[in-house]
This record gives C-alpha cells, sequence and structure tokens, in this order.
C-alpha cells in the first residue's frame, strides 16, 4: 500500500516536471510599494532603475546591488511622468513633471538632493495637461506625450499631443501624434525602422514607420487590438510597453492583471503572463544581461479593502526565465544641455 502511494507520488512528481516549461517563469518583487509605480528606465552604465511615483511628484531609483531606494520631489507639480538620464553626464537627467520639461542634475545618493531647472512649457493653452510616459530615441531625442487630467482625475478625449524634444526652445509644430487621448507605452524596433506607440484609450498598439534621421513618423497601422481579446476585461488597458532583442513587444495592461507578449511585425499574441496585480503600468529589461523584466504597478485605485489580497501592487515586480532580452534604452541627448551648470 505504501509502496504504491511513494510509486504514485514519485510519477506526480515526473509529471509534473516534464510539463515545466524549461527554466520557470519567476515573479517576484523588488521593492516596496508605492502609490503608483511608472516610467522605469534601467540605466545600463550603473546598472540602476530610474522610475517614477506619478501623481507624488517623485523620482525614484532602486539599486539592486544594495536593495536601496532614493528619491527627489518635484515641489510645485502634481504629477511627473518620466525621468531620463542624459547621456555622457552622470548626473544628468531629463524629466516630465506637469507640463514641464526639467532638466535636473543628482547624483542619486540622498533624498531630495536634486537641483531641477524648468527649461520649457508644452501644451501652453491646456493649462489641466500633464507629462505621462516618454522616452529618448536613438539619436537621443526626447518624446513624450501628454493628456488632459479633468478635476475628477479622469481623462479628456483628445486632449493630449506626442511631442519631441530636442533642444530647449520649444520647437514649433512639433507634435508628432495629435489628438491622443491618454498618450503612453513607445518603443522603437532594433533597427529603428519602427515606432510603436500606445493611447490606452484606443486599446491599442499602433506602429509606424519611422525615419530616425529626421526623427518623424511615416505610415502607421493598427498591429494589436485589445479588442479582439475578451479574456482580458474591458477595464484592462494597454500602458507602457518594451521590446525585446527579437523585435517582439511587451505590453503592460493596466487594469488587466497581466503583460502582453506581441509579435512586432505580425501582432499576434504570444504569451499573456499574469501578474499578482492588477494594475501593471510599464516595463522595462534590466539586469547586467537585460534579461530581467521590471514591471511597474500600482496601488492607486485598489480600495482598502481591496489592498490586503494584492500586497505587490505599487511594487516593482521583477520577472526572469521569459528566455529574451532587451534593448539597452536610449538616453537623452543636448550637448547645449551638458554645458549648462545647474
Ligand atoms: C529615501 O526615500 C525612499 C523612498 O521613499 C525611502 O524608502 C528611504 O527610506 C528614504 N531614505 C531615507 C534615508 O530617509
Ligand atoms: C499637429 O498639429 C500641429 C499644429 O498644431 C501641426 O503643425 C502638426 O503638423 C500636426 N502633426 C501631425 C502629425 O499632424
Amino acid at each position: 500500500m505504501i509502496a504504491k502511494y511513494i510509486l504514485f507520488g514519485l510519477l506526480t512528481i515526473l509529471i509534473v516536471e516534464a510539463r515545466k516549461p524549461k527554466g520557470c517563469i519567476s515573479i517576484k518583487s523588488v521593492t516596496k510599494p508605492i502609490q503608483h509605480a511608472e516610467g522605469p528606465h534601467w540605466d545600463s552604465h550603473k546598472q540602476l532603475l530610474y522610475y517614477v511615483d506619478t501623481f507624488k511628484a517623485d523620482a525614484l531609483k532602486w539599486d539592486p546591488k544594495t536593495n536601496e531606494v532614493t528619491m527627489f520631489h518635484i515641489d510645485d507639480r502634481n504629477s511627473i511622468g518620466i525621468i531620463v538620464p542624459i547621456k555622457g553626464d552622470p548626473k544628468g537627467f531629463v524629466a516630465g513633471a506637469d507640463r514641464i520639461v526639467y532638466q535636473i542634475k543628482w547624483d542619486g545618493k540622498e533624498n531630495n538632493t536634486a537641483k531641477y531647472e524648468e527649461i520649457l512649457m508644452v501644451d501652453e493653452s491646456k493649462p489641466n495637461n500633464q507629462f505621462n510616459d516618454g522616452k529618448a530615441d536613438a539619436k537621443g531625442r526626447l518624446w513624450i506625450g501628454t493628456l488632459t487630467r479633468n478635476p475628477d482625475q479622469s481623462v479628456k478625449d483628445n486632449g493630449g499631443e506626442l511631442f519631441v524634444i530636442t533642444d530647449k526652445k520649444l520647437l514649433k509644430d512639433n507634435q508628432q501624434v495629435n489628438y491622443t487621448s491618454i498618450s503612453n507605452g513607445l518603443a522603437w524596433s532594433k533597427n529603428n525602422k519602427h515606432f510603436y506607440y500606445i493611447d490606452s484609450a484606443k486599446r491599442n498598439v499602433v506602429i509606424y514607420e519611422f525615419d530616425l534621421e529626421k526623427g518623424v513618423l511615416g505610415e502607421s497601422r493598427v498591429l494589436f487590438d485589445l479588442a479582439k481579446y475578451p479574456d482580458i476585461p474591458t477595464s484592462g488597458i494597454p500602458d507602457g510597453m518594451t521590446i525585446d532583442s527579437d523585435d517582439n513587444i511587451w505590453v503592460a495592461i493596466y487594469g488587466g492583471g497581466c503583460i502582453l507578449h506581441v509579435h512586432g511585425q505580425t501582432g499576434e499574441l504570444l504569451l499573456k503572463l499574469d501578474l499578482p496585480v492588477t494594475y501593471v503600468t510599464s516595463l522595462a529589461f534590466g539586469g547586467p544581461n537585460l534579461d530581467i523584466l521590471y514591471a511597474t504597478t500600482s496601488r492607486m485605485r485598489l480600495t482598502e479593502a481591496q489592498i490586503p489580497s494584492q500586497p505587490l501592487a505599487g511594487t516593482v515586480l521583477a520577472i526572469t526565465n521569459l528566455g529574451v532580452k532587451g534593448l539597452p534604452a536610449n538616453e537623452f541627448e543636448a550637448d547645449e544641455w551638458k554645458k549648462q551648470s545647474c
């Protein structure tokens, strides 16, 4: 009888082992929760992760070697979209907070020791606009989008734009996409011939032809449409995204509790990975081999009663064993900004 049970146990173990995918995907949280973690940027030179707490107007830095988090708050602002290092300037960053682009100097060692300077304002005629997601392209231009925040925190349709910022003046008519509702995730293909873009309200990912030399977008088509996936709740919207070295995209589904791996040319859904939090905001590959997928998450929309069932909401999750690698993130490049001693 006992022998039978032992045999049964062994068989079960063997079957389970055989079914396991090669190298099990592991998901663990690496930071303490904050309200709304967003905009992850992996710094390959310093091996650090930068991200923001959007509605606290805080920028944060997490060091995986010490596990320490440091931060700085931008005074007088209601929100921050992103923080991106300036190329060749170890203490330099560009950030978008409310409608304002900032130049920042911060050594990252201690809290609230950053110096920052307002450089320019976008959407001058739209006081309720604020920056959302943004990234530098391979030539160091900053692509950053806006949205219109209603007083009740909802978002007004078609109130935003996607801007390209290259120097201290706001280039006239530099909106690359007009009438966006929630300008969000961005990514470029490895050869920089394509640009991927998410307006969350449209629940899709659009692929554009991209001219890297000129920094302009060409023809576009919808690559991936969430409406075709009824098992993803309609409350789930695409938020931030990143791309892997196979030119396939990874999309955070805010309100959908998952991330999606999508073929970069056909739009085929390659993988849906459920996460232990409902509100996943964005993604960035990091780690020494760029094979750890960091996911920022939020607890802002959870009620007090819901939080105990999602203790990891608001943390940064590290997802490993996905079998893919990312591409190094571009940095902002502007000689004019480096000279400035702010
Ligand atoms: C710095 O800020 C981080 C993030 O809020 C916090 O976890 C940490 O304890 C702070 N460090 C100090 C020395 O107060
Ligand atoms: C967006 O609008 C501006 C004018 O406000 C215009 O100059 C620009 O060409 C438009 N961009 C696109 C991509 O249509």
